[in-house]
């Protein structure tokens, strides 16, 4: 019998558009459509299982190994730098990480900026690169908040539409990085799951080809 694979996915609609492309590729499990709270689902026909887990979380999952592979996006590999191997870019999940601040900031470059991020250690090293002494603020979201009540002078965060910022009436300063959702591998599985892995990732390439 083959050894089923793990495939961790985010929850939601990036999770959601991924798993098509792992069904297109011949990993299909159609109990996932049900529509409940389970979070676990398996195709023994195709030797799959999958998981919604929490979009922050599926790294961990792939890293520990509970996940032999999963979908997540390159703003959570950067920041948490997982131990894992970054398979494919899905060039799905398209965003940027960018620097914003109300529209009338200048940073005069003298003391201690203040920042506000969920991502402390790609602020961290943005600003590092720069020389720039920074005070991180941590927050866990909503983190457009801080310059409009004076908590922070910018944040550092993710931008994908545009309108969170426009509608609290916060300017992108500087873009610090593209984002987009990747395939991550368990190296251990990569080693001893590796023929099916490479056929999924095979598929999954073929698929972003002809996008
Ligand atoms: C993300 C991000 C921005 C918003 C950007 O937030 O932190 O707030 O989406 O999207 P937009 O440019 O299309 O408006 P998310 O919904 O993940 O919530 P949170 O960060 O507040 O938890």
């Amino acid at each position: 019998m083959k050894k089923m694979l793990n495939i961790a996915l985010p929850k939601g609609r990036l999770g959601e558009k991924a798993y098509s492309m792992f069904e297109k590729a011949g990993f299909e499990c159609p109990s996932i459509k049900e529509n409940n709270r389970k979070l676990i689902f398996e195709n023994e026909e195709c030797a799959v299982r999958y998981f919604w887990a929490k979009p922050s979380d599926v790294a961990i999952y792939v890293e520990r190994g509970a996940a032999d592979i999963g979908v997540t996006g390159k703003d959570i590999l950067l920041e948490y730098e997982p131990d894992v191997y970054e398979l494919l870019d899905l060039k799905i999940g398209k965003c940027k990480m960018a620097v914003a601040a109300k529209a009338d900031f200048r940073d005069k470059r003298i003391g201690t900026l203040r920042v506000a991020t969920k991502f402390s250690n790609i602020a961290n090293s943005y600003y590092s690169a720069k020389g720039r002494d920074i005070d991180i603020i941590h927050l866990n979201g909503s983190i457009e908040i801080a310059p409009v009540i004076d908590l922070s002078d910018v944040i550092v965060d993710i931008v994908e539409t545009g309108t969170t910022l426009k509608e609290n009436n916060l300017v992108v300063f500087d873009d610090v990085v593209d984002i987009s959702a990747r395939v991550i591998a368990n190296k251990s599985s990569f080693k001893f799951k590796n023929k099916q892995i490479e056929k999924v990732i095979a598929s999954l390439s073929k698929q972003i080809e002809e996008l």
